[in-house]
């Protein structure tokens, strides 16, 4: 039998999908990350060692790799960074910027209107600017002083997967670097990160092997009309990811919240069967957590956990078994599931999670 093959199909190498194969590639791509930064990560560090007023600017997915990037900066290097949307930064930071700040703008495209303006308004003012960037040659390479690669390839699907995990490894090969520059943290502390680092992408590829059950875990959950993301620390940004891909691609009304927040308001829009999804890695901030799933629980939310703690299960609806991952590196482990989570609901609910209606893969205008 002869199969016809468009180049569409080729270029998909066999998945159905854009965003799967790419899910699929980042152990491959958080690899080439560390390889393609591991000569010049510590002559940047170097350079930007000597700011102590750090300012983040990122849009989207790049902005919840700014918070990762903020929280490393705080526990390696012990710097106070400010991440801004980098729509506000641009009207709100005129006079807020000189030559003694370092500006790190993370853009996947290096495209974005918004982040380019950021870039620009601070080089204005004489600020150094660092940027994080995956498309080669693109205009925030032109205009930042100084440019770290993720080294993803190319990315078609519109939710961005494999350039996020890979702009979280190389904030966190730039964190670990700072530190040592700094000597903030022991250095054999350091060096064990390092080493779990390197390990990332055997951890990712274990991940994947789970994706059946998470399709099953969709199935289940392809009605529901809201989900609740909640995280402390490098959980987080995670909980935010986690929230935006399934808002992108499924259409599924999402938040994702710092699991302190839930306290404040959110808690009163739980009610029988609404899902949350908790993200709680070992680490400083695991029984805080449990807390928090308690009170979600009471209220007789669907808690799904994230977890490498099976104990985890007394107080969940379901566990997302995960592997054991230093807390400092488990961002960039933790948000494979629920890509993989977002991807099947999407395609469940009857949507081409590759172009998602009203959303583009870069926003060029304001
Ligand atoms: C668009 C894309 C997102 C992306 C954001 C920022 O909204 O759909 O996936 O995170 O732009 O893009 P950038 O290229 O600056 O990272």
């Amino acid at each position: 039998q002869e199969i016809e093959w468009t180049l569409e199909m080729a270029e998909k190498a066999g998945y159905p999908h854009f965003m799967l194969k790419e899910i699929h590639e980042q152990p491959k791509a958080i690899r080439d990350a560390i390889h393609g930064n591991r000569g010049i990560i510590s002559k940047v560090a170097e350079e930007i060692a000597g700011y102590d007023r750090v300012i983040f600017v990122a849009m989207g997915t790049s902005y919840h790799a700014a918070l990762v990037g903020k929280y490393l900066f705080q526990r390696l290097a012990k710097r106070i960074p400010i991440v801004e949307e980098a729509s506000e930064f641009r009207y709100e930071f005129e006079d807020l910027v000189d030559d003694g700040t370092l500006v790190i703008a993370i853009t996947q495209s290096g495209e974005t209107a918004d982040t380019l303006a950021a870039m620009k308004l601070a080089k204005r003012k004489g600020a150094k600017v660092l940027a994080i960037v995956n498309v080669v040659g693109s205009m925030a390479t032109r205009i930042a002083d100084l440019t770290l690669y993720t080294h993803a390839g190319p990315e078609i699907g519109v939710a961005a997967t494999k350039t996020y995990t890979t702009q979280l490894t190389v904030l966190t090969m730039l964190a670990i670097e700072l530190a040592r520059k700094l000597g903030t943290v022991d250095p054999e502390y350091l060096g064990e990160l390092e080493r779990g680092l390197e390990l990332v992408p055997d951890l990712v590829e274990d991940v994947l092997t789970h994706e059946e059950s998470l399709r099953e875990l969709a199935e289940e959950l392809k009605d529901k009309r809201d989900f609740f993301y909640i995280g402390r620390g490098a959980g987080f940004p995670t909980a935010l990811e986690g929230a935006l891909k399934l808002k992108e691609i499924s259409y599924i009304h999402a938040e994702g919240l710092s699991a302190g927040e839930l306290k404040h308001g959110p808690l009163a829009l739980l009610e029988d069967g609404v899902p949350v999804v908790a993200i709680n890695p070992s680490g400083k901030v695991f029984d805080k957590m449990v807390s928090n799933i308690e009170e979600a629980r009471a209220r007789g939310a669907m808690i799904i956990s994230l977890s490498d703690r099976e104990e985890l299960s007394r107080v969940s609806d379901v566990l997302i078994k995960m592997p054991e991952v230093d807390e400092l590196l488990s961002s960039i482990v933790y948000v494979v599931p629920l890509q993989i989570l977002a991807y099947h609901l999407a395609v469940l609910r009857g949507n081409d999670p590759d172009k998602p209606r009203n959303l583009a893969k870069s926003v060029t205008v304001e």
